[in-house]
Order: structure tokens, then C-alpha cells, then sequence
């Protein structure tokens, strides 16, 4: 982008904005040639001065707080953007970041176009829309429908920050550039496949959008789905995110809608006493699946995927098992092999850990369980940049490799459509204890489907 920005948050009141979006934007307030400011837009009033207070505080520079502005309007009345109008006019470059909740989208882009700040196909305007996008497959249609209308896809930056954590972006680099590992990634000798998205905390002050939405909308339709793609698809011609999204596709498609009947549906046991939950919420805090991908490569190879509030702990992974080897005998005796597993810890402890059988020094032959890591920090002497850095990063320079294109966003709802759809119409979801690992049956589902138990490094012999 040419010099001179302006970042008009929607919603900059909110908690997103004060949390990820303002802190991330420190960085480039200080990079020179490119004077960023930040348009606050909400339905609250407050004056300038206030929002310049938030912006200081949550951002940490005092630059982007002395040039910051704040314009309220209304969403659904379109007179009210001419506030916005005034303060844009004359303006370089804008970006319309939507950090709304998601039932505003419509409303605002449609004000956005019939005011003229927007035009089609015009580089210098671009939206970045936060996800969830869409309720279920048919909203989303309608919201990209929407879109397209209204922007070139150039111009569309779709967040699913997930993508733009270094540790999932390093997948592709660990896949595709160690040839050591291409000739096990498939049905011969990967025996299943485990992804954790676990948190520790509850929903805290979020009910208004978490009682809507659910583990489900929440993480496994994006996040989860994106991060099984990356782990599970074809290496891409080039990393070029064309090319990337096009290999992303293809896993997607090859993956079948969800069965409810291999699914697992919790709420954490306190849920309902949380601020503005309804008491009788039937929302899941918490969801477990097994998933499967119809093609060459990994069919017949059960995946499990899993999510929660209110779990033991924070930690996502992904864990890859191999099968074990096919003889091992020791003396006379057969002996079970120790399985290997590579696990990729996206969060925290960053890393790769590759957990082998090893002898157990000493004048026995004895196998014990031992770890190779890869200690993901260790490979830098900077801290490792913020997945919302690396989102403005690249809306600035308009590169599309961190956000998912639309298409990935409807193939992704048509896999956990079913899913939602049957559990509206379900009772209770199983309770769980905080700081448990999550309802029994979860445990049950991965037994039963072949899958043996649910891993995580560090509760795992050799992969702490
Ligand atoms: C968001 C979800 O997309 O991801 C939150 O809406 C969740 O519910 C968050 O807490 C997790 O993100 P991270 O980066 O902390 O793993």
C-alpha cells in the first residue's frame, strides 16, 4: 500500500479490538513512510479524546493515540455514515476491519457501498471481516454473496487468526521442505490423526456471542478445519496463496460432513450460572468428532478432533500416530512396540516434538518411549510475533496467504452442518467438571473408532 492508512474498526469499542486488535497495531505505528491512523466507528458515543485514552492504553503508542479518531454511527442507517465520510475524505488508502458481531456484517457493508466509501475493484479500499463467517452453510452463502457484490475478492481479507500463528504456518514448512517425513504422511503408516484446540478458561464476560455460537461455530468449523487441512492436504505447487488455498480445497472437499452419531457434544458444569448465559442453555462449551478423509491418501484413517472451555489445560496439537512397527522381538519374547508420534504443539511451548522407541541404557535390551524436539522459540532471539500482527501485516501489503478464501469458509460448513443442525434439536449436552478433559463419551468415541486414546504431549511418555 502507498503511504497513509486509515484503519476504520468497527466495533473498536469491543473487546476484540481492545484485546488483539489496538496491541497488534504498535508495530506499524512506528514504521516510517507509512503514517497509519486509527478510526474508531461504534454505537456508543464517546468523544475523541476517550477513544484516543483506549487506543494509548491498549496500543501502548502514544502516535497512534494523537492522531485517532471516533465516529459514531449507526449501522443500519446509512445517513449516519456521513460522519465517516467527512473524516475519510481525502484519504489514501482505508481499510474497513469489521470486528462486529457477525449479524452487523450485512448492515455495514451494504452502508458502505450506498455511501460510497467503497467502490468495487478499487485497491486502495479493502474489508477484513472477523469470523465467524455465517451461522451455518446457507448464511454463509448469503454473506460471501454479499461481498463478492460489493468487493473484488483482492480486496476481501476473511480472519481465521489461526492461520496467521507462525507455529500453524510452519506446518507447511515442516511438511513440504523435510522430505524425511512425505514418504510416512498417508494411510500406509499414519494409524490416526488427534487434534486438541483445549482452553482453561471459561467464556468469561463473552455470553452475548458465545451462548449463540458454541465450541463448534466457535473453533472446530474454522480453526480446527483449517489446521486439519494444512496437516492433511497435497503439497501445494507453490506456497503462493493461491496455490496453497487450492491444495486446502481439495482436503476439504475429500473430508465427509460430520456424523452426529460420531460426535460428543459437553458443557462445563458451572456454564449456566455464568453472566448472561440462559439458564437453560443447551450451548456446548465443548465438542469432540471423528472425521474422515475420503481420498488416496488417508483413507481408512480415523482422525479425532476435539475442543473445550474449561479444560485442564491450554494446549493445541496436533498429534500424528504412526503404526507400530510390524515385528519386534527381543530374545524370545515378542515385544510391543512403543508407538511413534509426531506432535506439533501449536500453543503453548511452541514446537515439534517426534516421540521414537529408544533402547533403555543399561546391560538389558529394554525399550523406553524418548523425544526429539524441536523447540520452535529457540529459533529466534525476538519474541514470536502475535497472530494479529501478522494479520495487519498482511492486509497492508495485501497478501491473502493468511486468510482462508470463501469457498474453504463454505466447504468448512458443509462438513459441520450436520452436525449443528442435529444438536439443535437435542437435549442437554453431557456435563463435565471444570479442569476435567471433558465428558467420558468423548473418551468412548476414540476407543470405539479406532483411535486407542486421546494424546497430548506432556501427559505422553517421551514428549515432554
Ligand atoms: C477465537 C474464539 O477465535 O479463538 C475464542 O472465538 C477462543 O473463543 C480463541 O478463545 C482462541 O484463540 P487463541 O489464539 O487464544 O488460541
Amino acid at each position: 500500500m502507498a503511504p497513509g492508512v486509515d484503519l476504520v474498526i468497527f466495533g473498536a469499542s469491543g473487546d476484540l479490538a481492545q484485546r488483539k486488535i489496538l496491541p497488534s497495531l504498535k508495530r506499524f505505528a512506528n514504521r516510517d513512510g507509512m503514517p497509519l491512523r486509527v478510526v474508531g466507528v461504534g454505537r456508543t458515543a464517546q468523544s475523541t479524546a476517550h477513544f484516543r485514552d483506549v487506543v494509548r492504553k491498549s496500543s501502548g503508542s502514544q502516535r497512534l493515540a494523537a492522531t485517532a479518531e471516533w465516529a459514531r454511527l449507526d449501522y443500519r442507517t446509512q445517513a449516519t455514515f456521513s460522519g465517516l465520510k467527512k473524516l475519510l475524505s481525502g484519504a489514501g488508502n482505508v481499510i474497513f476491519y469489521l470486528a462486529t458481531p457477525p449479524e452487523t456484517f450485512s448492515d455495514i457493508i451494504r452502508a458502505l457501498g450506498q455511501s460510497g466509501l467503497t467502490t468495487r475493484g478499487d485497491p486502495a479500499r479493502r474489508i477484513v471481516v472477523e469470523k465467524p463467517l455465517g451461522h451455518d452453510l446457507e448464511s454463509a452463502r448469503k454473506l460471501d454473496a454479499q461481498l463478492a457484490k460489493a468487493f473484488e475478492e483482492t480486496q476481501i481479507f476473511r480472519i481465521d487468526h489461526y492461520l496467521a500463528k507462525d507455529t500453524v504456518q510452519n506446518v507447511l514448512a515442516f511438511r513440504f521442505s523435510n522430505s524425511l517425513f512425505e514418504p510416512v504422511w498417508n494411510r500406509n503408516l499414519v494409524e490416526t490423526i488427534q487434534i486438541t484446540a483445549a482452553e482453561r478458561e471459561g467464556i468469561g464476560k463473552r455470553a452475548g456471542y458465545y451462548d449463540q455460537t458454541g465450541a463448534v461455530r466457535d473453533i472446530i468449523q474454522n480453526h480446527v478445519l483449517q489446521l486439519l487441512a494444512l496437516v492433511t492436504m497435497e503439497p501445494p505447487t507453490t506456497f503462493d496463496a493461491e496455490y496453497v488455498r487450492r491444495a486446502k480445497r481439495a482436503a476439504l472437499r475429500a473430508m465427509s460432513p460430520i456424523n452426529p452419531s460420531y460426535a460428543v457434544r459437553g458443557q462445563y458444569m458451572g456454564y449456566l450460572d455464568e453472566d448472561a448465559v440462559a439458564n437453560d442453555s443447551r450451548r456446548e462449551t465443548y465438542a469432540a468428532a471423528r472425521l474422515s478423509i475420503e481420498n488416496w491418501r488417508w483413507d481408512g484413517v480415523p482422525i479425532f478432533v476435539r475442543t473445550g472451555k474449561a479444560l485442564q489445560r491450554r494446549v493445541t496439537e496436533v498429534v500424528i500416530k504412526l503404526r507400530d512397527a510390524p515385528h519386534l522381538r527381543i530374545g524370545g519374547n515378542r515385544q510391543r512396540g512403543i508407538p511413534s508420534l509426531i506432535v506439533i504443539r501449536i500453543q503453548p511451548d511452541e514446537g515439534i516434538t517426534i516421540r521414537i522407541g529408544a533402547k533403555r541404557p543399561g546391560t538389558r535390551f529394554e525399550m523406553v518411549p524418548a523425544g526429539m524436539k524441536l523447540d520452535y522459540k529457540g529459533l529466534t532471539r525476538a519474541p514470536l510475533p502475535d497472530a494479529y500482527e501478522n494479520v495487519l501485516s498482511e492486509v497492508l501489503a495485501g497478501g491473502h496467504s493468511a486468510f482462508p478464501g470463501a469457498e474453504e469458509i463454505e466447504l468448512q460448513w458443509e462438513i459441520v452442518d450436520p452436525l449443528i443442525k442435529a444438536w439443535e434439536s437435542e437435549g442437554h449436552p453431557e456435563p463435565y467438571a471444570r479442569g476435567s478433559w471433558g465428558p467420558q463419551a468423548a473418551d468412548d468415541l476414540v476407543a470405539s473408532g479406532g483411535g486407542g486414546r486421546w494424546i497430548v504431549s506432556g501427559d505422553e511418555p517421551g514428549t515432554d
